[in-house]
């Protein structure tokens, strides 16, 4: 699977860095506040799960299935919901986790969702950020790291539903997504 990746774009260690330094500013941003963390499935899945730890306050978990995305590379523009949250929001304040924002379709669909459910705060912390996708106006809260406009792959984000499971995030050969 490694040999796939053409390059390590951000190391292991630095997403651990910056996945405790993301915890502690949301530690204090929410203390006292019992939030609803939402974390958006697929991808969101290893930073939902690194990130949690790392808040040193209550917060209550929950997840969404939403998708805009086929098995390709390409945005279809539609979102659906696949699975719901179990968890009302009203009157809550949400945090919704995601691996990635590109053309931020996907999370402006969910922040007007939560807005209409009557949830007291809508945030977005996401860990990776692509500004050249954008196709709506959508600035996360807090991001970990911009990336530039190439195909990334690892940490909960995949190829045709691969290379999630990788530790670090990386640029896939252009063998293998092909053309
Ligand atoms: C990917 C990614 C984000 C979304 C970002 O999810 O994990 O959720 O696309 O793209 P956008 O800003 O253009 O909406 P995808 O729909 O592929 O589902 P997955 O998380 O299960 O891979
Ligand atoms: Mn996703
Ligand atoms: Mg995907």
């Amino acid at each position: 699977m490694r040999d796939e990746i053409k390059e390590v774009l951000i190391s292991e260690e630095e997403i651990q860095q910056k996945v405790r330094e993301l915890g502690g500013v949301l530690t204090k941003e929410y203390e006292g506040r019992f939030p609803l963390v939402v974390g958006v499935l697929k991808g969101a899945l290893p930073f939902m799960a690194d990130l949690t730890k790392r808040i040193d306050t209550h917060i209550e978990l929950d997840f969404m299935d939403v998708s805009s995305y086929g098995a390709g590379t390409v945005t279809s523009g539609e979102v659906k919901i696949v699975k719901d949250l179990n968890t009302s929001v009203e009157g809550r304040d949400v945090l919704i986790v995601e691996d990635i924002i590109d053309s931020g379709l996907t999370l402006s669909y969910l922040v007007k969702l939560f807005h209409y459910r009557k949830a007291k705060s809508v945030k977005i912390v996401t860990l990776l950020d692509k500004p050249d996708g954008r196709k709506v106006d959508l600035v996360p809260d807090l991001a970990g790291f911009t990336v530039p406009d190439a195909f990334v792959v690892g940490y909960g984000l995949d190829f045709a539903e691969r290379y999630r499971n990788l530790p670090y995030i990386g640029v896939l050969k252009p063998e293998i997504y092909g053309t």
